[in-house]
C-alpha cells in the first residue's frame, strides 16, 4: 500500500510541476503567472479543487512515472469565489506552449459540463499556442466541443473569459462567444492572424501588442471588456464583477446592504446644464443615484458615447444604461448600439432588472455610419429592449429625440416605468432641425431669416422641447424632481420585484447580426 501511495504521490507532484522550474522561471520572466498560482490568486483561498488531474492522451506511459505532457496543459476543476461556486480552467503555458490537444479539450468540456449542470459560472485562464499541432484534426475536434458548450450554456450560466497570454486563430472564438473578456497589457493577446501573416498577406507592419493587445481590444475593437495593468487587478475586477451576477439563470444576484450615494443627490439638478447642447459627465449623475455612488463599468474604453456597467440600488443588481453627454454628445452610433444591446441581453439573461438614463440627440448621421450599417445595428437595441423581460425602467434626463428616444427604452419598447426630469426634451427632432423643415418657406421668404429662425426654434423649444406631452400621453409616468431619482426608482423596482412575462413559444428570434 505503502508503495502505491508513494508511486501516487510523486506522479501528482510531477504533474503538479506541469512543464518544470526552467520553464516556470521563463513564464515568470515573461510577467506571468504559472496556471496554479493564477487559480490560487482567483479562488477562495484553498479552496480549488482540480478534476481530471491524470488524464493524459498517451496512455502507454501511464504506468510509469514518465509523464510526456502533464496535465494535458491544462489546470481543471472547481472552488469558490466569496464562497459561491465556480468552475475553471487555466492552461499551462510551462507544457507545449498550453497548447490544446484532444485531452487537454476534453478536460475542458467536463469542467463546462460540470458547471452547466449545477448552475455556476464558468471561467477559462487562456495562455495558449492554440491548436495542438501535432494533434491535428483531433484538436480542431476539441475546439468545435468547446464552442458548442460555450453556445449551449450562453444564458444558462454566466461564462468569463481571462487572456493572460497568446489566444490566436480559432482558439479567439471560445472568448467570444462568452460573455465577458479579461485582457491584461502587455502579456495577452488576441488574433485570428497574427502579425507575420499579415505583413506576408496584406505588407502591413504591426507588433502583437499594436495588433491584439488589451488597449486595441478595450478601446478599438470592443472584443474585450475589461482591461487591467497585471493579472492580480485582473482578478480583482473578475471577483466583483461575479459579485453582481447570479449563479444561474434561474437564481437572482446576490443581494449586498444597501449603501446610500456619497454625494449628495441635490447636485444633480446643477450637473446637467439645461442648454441641451452643453456637455457633462453621466458618470457623475449615476453615482449621486446608485448605491455607494459605484458603478462597475463594461467595456469602458469602447464607444464611450454610451455608459454601460452594473451597479446596486437598494443593495440589489441592477444594470445601468446611459448615454455620455461628453462624447459624440451621446449619440447612438454603430458600436455603442452593439455595447448597449449586448449589455441589455446579458442583463436579461441573468435577471438583473435594467435603468435607463436618456440624453441623446439622436442616431449619429454619417456616410461612414450608413455604409457601415447603423440600421442593421441601430435594430439591435431595440430587438434587445423589447425581447427584455426583467424590470426595465427609463429616466429622460434631457434629450430624447426621434428613433433614439424609442430606442432608449421608451414605453412602447417594454420599459415598465419612464420618468423624466422637467429638463426632458422628447420629439422627433430637436429644434434647429425641426425648424429649418417645418418653417423652411416661412424662413426663406422672410426679409431677416435669421431672426425668424431663431424665433421659430425659440418657439418650438417652448411648446414641443418638453417632457409633458409625452407625460399627457401617460408615455412618460411622472415628470421628477432630479433629487428625487432615487426615491422613484427604488419604489419601481420594489414594485417590479416579482414582475413575470411570457412571450410567444418559438424557437429562437432572429436577432438583428
Ligand atoms: C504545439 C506548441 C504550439 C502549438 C507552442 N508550442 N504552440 N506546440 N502546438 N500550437 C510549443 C512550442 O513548440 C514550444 O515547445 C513551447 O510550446 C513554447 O513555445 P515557444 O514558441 O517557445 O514560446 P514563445 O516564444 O513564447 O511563443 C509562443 C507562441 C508561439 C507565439 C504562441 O509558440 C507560436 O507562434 N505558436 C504557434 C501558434 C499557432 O500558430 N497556433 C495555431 C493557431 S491556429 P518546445 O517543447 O519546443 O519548447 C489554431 C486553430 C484553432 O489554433 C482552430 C479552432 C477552430
Amino acid at each position: 500500500m505503502d508503495e502505491k501511495i508513494n508511486f501516487l504521490k510523486q506522479r501528482r507532484e510531477i504533474i503538479r510541476k506541469g512543464g518544470g522550474e526552467s520553464r516556470i522561471s521563463e513564464q515568470h520572466d515573461k510577467g506571468k503567472q504559472t496556471a496554479r498560482e493564477r487559480l490560487a490568486q482567483l479562488l477562495d483561498e484553498g479552496s480549488f479543487v482540480e478534476v481530471g488531474t491524470f488524464v493524459q492522451g498517451n496512455l502507454q506511459d501511464a504506468s510509469t512515472l514518465e509523464i510526456p505532457l502533464p496535465g494535458e496543459g491544462v489546470v481543471t476543476g472547481y472552488g469558490t469565489i466569496d464562497g459561491r461556486l465556480v468552475y475553471v480552467f487555466a492552461q499551462d503555458f510551462t507544457v507545449s506552449g498550453g497548447s490544446l490537444g484532444e485531452y487537454h479539450a476534453a478536460k475542458i468540456c467536463r469542467v463546462m459540463d460540470l458547471a452547466a449542470r449545477n448552475g455556476a459560472p464558468f471561467i477559462g485562464i487562456n495562455d495558449s499556442g492554440g491548436a495542438r499541432i501535432q494533434e491535428g484534426v483531433m484538436s480542431l475536434d476539441g475546439y468545435g466541443n468547446i464552442f458548442y458548450r460555450n453556445t449551449i450554456n450562453s444564458g444558462v450560466i454566466p461564462q468569463i473569459s481571462v487572456i493572460m497570454g497568446p489566444s490566436a486563430g480559432g482558439a479567439v472564438y471560445s472568448p467570444a462567444l462568452t460573455d465577458f473578456v479579461f485582457m491584461v497589457d502587455n502579456t495577452s493577446y488576441m488574433f485570428i492572424t497574427g502579425p507575420q501573416v499579415i505583413k506576408a498577406v496584406t505588407g502591413e507592419d504591426v507588433s502583437p501588442e499594436k495588433l491584439g493587445g488589451a488597449a486595441t481590444h478595450n478601446e478599438t475593437s470592443g472584443v474585450a471588456h475589461f482591461r487591467a495593468k497585471d493579472e492580480q487587478e485582473c482578478f480583482a475586477k473578475l471577483r466583483k464583477l461575479l459579485s453582481y451576477l447570479p449563479s444561474n439563470n434561474l437564481n437572482d444576484p446576490p443581494v449586498a446592504d444597501p449603501v446610500e450615494p456619497s454625494l449628495p443627490a441635490e447636485e444633480l439638478s446643477r450637473l446637467v446644464p439645461a442648454d441641451a447642447n452643453k456637455p457633462y459627465d453621466v458618470v457623475e449623475v449615476i453615482a449621486r443615484i446608485v448605491d455607494g455612488g459605484e458603478i462597475f463599468q463594461v467595456h469602458e474604453h469602447y464607444a464611450k458615447n454610451a455608459v454601460v456597467g452594473f451597479a446596486r440600488l437598494g443593495g440589489r443588481s441592477v444594470g445601468i444604461i446611459a448615454n455620455q453627454a461628453k462624447f459624440l454628445a451621446g449619440c447612438l452610433d454603430i458600436n455603442s448600439s452593439d455595447k448597449i444591446a449586448r449589455f441589455v441581453r446579458f442583463c436579461d439573461c441573468f435577471n438583473i432588472p435594467l435603468i435607463t438614463f436618456v440624453d441623446v440627440p439622436g442616431y449619429l448621421p454619417g456616410v461612414h455610419q450608413e455604409y457601415g450599417g447603423i440600421i442593421r445595428h441601430g435594430a439591435k437595441i431595440l430587438y434587445a429592449y423589447s425581447e427584455a423581460t426583467v424590470p426595465q425602467i427609463s429616466v429622460i434626463l434631457r434629450k430624447a429625440y426621434g428613433g433614439a428616444y424609442i430606442a432608449m427604452n421608451a414605453r412602447s419598447l417594454g420599459a415598465d416605468f419612464a420618468f423624466a426630469w422637467p429638463t426632458a426634451e422628447i420629439a422627433v427632432m430637436g429644434p434647429e432641425g425641426a425648424t429649418n423643415i417645418i418653417y423652411r418657406r416661412e424662413i426663406e421668404q422672410s426679409d431677416n431669416p435669421n431672426e425668424v429662425r431663431a424665433q421659430k426654434v425659440s418657439e418650438y423649444r417652448e411648446r414641443y422641447a418638453n417632457p409633458y406631452i409625452a407625460a399627457a400621453r401617460g408615455w412618460i409616468d411622472d415628470v421628477i424632481e432630479p433629487a428625487e431619482t432615487r426615491r422613484y426608482l427604488l419604489a419601481a423596482l420594489a414594485s417590479l420585484k416579482d414582475k413575470y412575462e411570457e412571450r410567444p413559444r418559438k424557437k429562437h428570434g432572429n436577432f438583428p447580426v
